[in-house]
């Protein structure tokens, strides 16, 4: 096996160089785009700096320094403390991960924190009201016991909140065409659906 075969057959080498060139692809369209004033170029910024990222996060400012690479997952997990979203296949095919992106679904584990400055960012941990009282997706998917291991269920509670606000849940084959994101691997779909159809009439 040659070096670069070797090198790709290591999924952790192919994720962090994936995150590394995209970062650096874009610091350097964003350069290009600069108009020649005549001036001092800027010093090169070394994409391997901290990054500021400020960003609401359920409703409170955070202000991370993170590497350029952190994705918004791991930002959440690891430099907030908020380990309700769930990282499952790491690689986009699971939605346990999913968090809300200025209300809409987004999978945390394929968007990077520095894309999500000046955002809000709204996680499981940010429906329930101030005084704990669950949000109506929450004691839905209690009531109609839609979950078993429980692993996937903030990604499905996250994602079925905005489906519902998307008007993407009048009919139960509906429901399941844009819930089919989220993958469950205890099969508990008949019961996610029996609640996000009861959780939909209480929220409208
Ligand atoms: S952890 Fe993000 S989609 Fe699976
Ligand atoms: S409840 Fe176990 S994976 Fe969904």
């Amino acid at each position: 096996m040659t070096q670069s075969n070797r090198d790709r057959s290591n999924p952790r080498w192919n994720r962090r160089n994936f995150l590394a060139s995209t970062v650096v692809s874009t610091m350097s369209v964003g350069l290009l785009d600069r108009p020649a004033t005549g001036a001092a170029a800027p010093a090169a910024t070394n994409p391997r700096d901290p990054f500021k990222v400020t960003a609401q996060i359920n409703g409170q400012r955070h202000q991370l320094s993170l590497d350029v690479r952190t994705t918004l997952l791991d930002a959440l997990r690891e430099h907030v403390g908020l380990t309700g979203t769930k990282k499952g296949c790491d690689h986009g095919q699971c939605g346990a991960c999913t968090v809300l992106l200025n209300d809409r679904r987004v999978l945390s584990c394929l968007t990077l924190a520095a894309s999500v400055d000046g955002q809000q960012i709204t996680t499981i941990e940010g429906l329930s009201k101030p005084g704990g009282a669950l949000h109506p997706m929450q004691q839905a998917f209690i009531d109609h016991d839609a979950f078993q291991c429980g692993y996937c269920t903030p990604g499905q509670i996250v994602s079925a909140v905005a489906c519902v606000k998307e008007g993407h849940a009048e009919t139960d084959a509906d429901i399941r065409e844009y819930m089919s994101g989220n993958l469950c691997r205890c099969a508990a779909y008949p019961n996610i659906v029996a609640a996000i159809k009861q959780a939909k009439s209480e929220m409208t």
